[in-house]
């Protein structure tokens, strides 16, 4: 980051001392104040729950620009890598910054490739669950337990460590979301198989059985591989965020990410594609578009809690660039599919376009999000409802590494500890049982 010509100065208007703050420029985006020296200065501390005006790092992975509706990773705009690159190719960039050559894709391939399998004892924890958990909750535990075999990449601060742990992390994540399915359903969890590419070994390891050959649909491998491009990273969003957290104190990368797993479940962020699709199945069966517009009188009524699931954003306040990249994917998976005439579909695109003409969305520049068509185009895959939140977590795990990564390697980075606004009570004495 550069300092710039100008600096921000606090005044008071009950005659404080007022300060003045250094500004700093970063390549593309909003300029920062640098407000570290405000308490020892001022007594005080900022506000900003949610941290709608906070920037809590510098980082040249993801950058979006909100108001165009632009996401690029490492410079390159989401609509070219979607479509001209694949999900490794994708994950060579956010950790090392650029896309590979064909050697090192070759090398980084093979290097995730013979990673894939996870230690024969992993299985056991899947026994401790009901065959009807969450998979978020099965999964949240078996990341986790990751460091309970991988001691040699446990060290946050040993770069090394962190290179295996991300290769393995990577690697290990389509195995490990698979599992979780397959034990659900009461199916032999399958083994990697080392000469098929990513996308096509997680769907083999998903829908295929002993009993048979599996042939990997190239259409739906794909399309696959595109909505792990889609989700791979997205600047500080509240589980990146939560990684950050969870890493600046030390602990290993496998407890890190796992923390941000448990934090994407949430309906609010990665939740929002199950969350979706059962508000389309809702809606469905309360008449389908026909009841939209009954539908969207609930959204608007401030009293009813209904949200229109998949829309809105913290940052985009124009269309999602990954919800159009989704849409045309499902376009082309129902079509390959034969299910071009997906009454889900056909209810997303109206409940959309009702929404983009209707002045409750326009004026909160409220637009369809990544989670809006992603849960369609899952469920035609013919991955359950329950398991997107671990598809979504399966894709963002590459990029919570590489935001870890880039804080541990931050010379400026300390362990994150926020302030607080108290407004409980002042110190009062503790009155004895019988005075209480
Ligand atoms: C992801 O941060 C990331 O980058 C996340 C993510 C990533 O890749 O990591 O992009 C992934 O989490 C996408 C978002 C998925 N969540 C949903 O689709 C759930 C529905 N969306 C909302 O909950 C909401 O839009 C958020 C949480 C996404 C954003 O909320 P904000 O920025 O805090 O905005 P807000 O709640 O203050 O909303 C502003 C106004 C409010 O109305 P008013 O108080 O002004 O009257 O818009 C309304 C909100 O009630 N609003 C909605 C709405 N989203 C916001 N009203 C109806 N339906 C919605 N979906």
């Amino acid at each position: 980051m550069k300092i710039a010509d100008y600096k921000a100065t606090l005044s008071f208007s009950n005659g404080q001392p007022g300060i003045e703050m250094p500004v700093y420029k970063g390549s593309i985006g909003p300029d920062v104040i640098d407000i570290r020296k405000l308490y020892g200065q001022t007594g005080m501390f900022t506000y900003d729950p949610g941290f709608l005006s906070t920037a809590s790092c510098q980082s040249a992975i993801t950058y979006i620009d909100g108001d165009k509706g632009e996401l690029l990773y490492r410079g390159h705009p989401i609509e070219q890598l979607a479509t001209q690159c694949d999900f490794l190719e994708t994950c060579h960039l956010l950790l090392y910054g650029e896309l590979p050559n064909a050697q090192k894709k070759t090398e980084f391939t093979s290097l995730v490739t013979n990673h894939t399998m996870v230690h024969e004892q992993m299985q056991f924890f899947l026994r401790g669950f009901r065959r009807d958990a969450h998979p978020m909750a099965v999964l949240t535990g078996l990341i986790g337990g990751l460091s309970a075999f991988y001691h040699d990449s446990t060290d946050i601060n040993n770069a090394a460590h962190r290179e295996i742990a991300a290769i393995r992390l990577i690697a290990k994540l389509p195995t490990l979301v698979a599992m979780a399915f397959k034990y659900s359903i009461g199916q032999p969890f399958m083994y990697p198989k080392n000469d098929l590419n990513y996308a096509g070994n997680f769907l083999r390891m998903m829908f295929g059985n002993p009993c048979e050959e599996y042939k990997v649909n190239p259409v739906l491998e794909r399309a696959l591989d595109r909505i792990f491009i889609l989700h791979a990273d997205h600047e500080q969003n509240a589980s990146t965020s939560t990684v950050r957290l969870c890493g600046s104190s030390g602990t290993n990368p496998f407890a890190a990410i796992a923390a941000g797993v448990a934090c994407l479940w949430g309906p609010a962020h990665g939740g929002a594609n199950e969350a979706c699709l059962n508000m389309l199945e809702d809606i469905q069966k309360m008449g389908g578009v026909a009841k939209v517009g009954e539908f969207m009188s609930q959204v608007k009524d401030k009293n009813s809690n209904v949200k229109l699931m998949g829309f809105g954003h913290r940052v985009y306040k124009n269309y999602d660039p990954r919800a159009k990249l989704m849409q045309e994917t499902c376009n082309e998976v129902l079509l390959e599919l034969g299910l071009e005439n997906d009454p889900l579909f056909k209810l997303a695109k109206a409940l959309e376009k009702i929404a983009l003409e209707d002045d409750y969305f326009v004026s909160r520049k409220l637009y369809p999000n990544v989670d809006f068509y992603s849960g369609i185009v899952q469920r035609a895959i013919g991955i359950p409802v329950n398991l997107f939140t671990g598809i979504f977590a399966l894709a963002r795990t590459v990029g919570w590494i590489a935001q870890l990564n880039e804080m541990i390697g931050d010379p400026e980075y300390k362990i994150g500890r926020p302030r607080q606004l108290f407004t409980g009570a002042e110190r009062r004495e503790v009155l004895a049982l019988n005075k209480r």
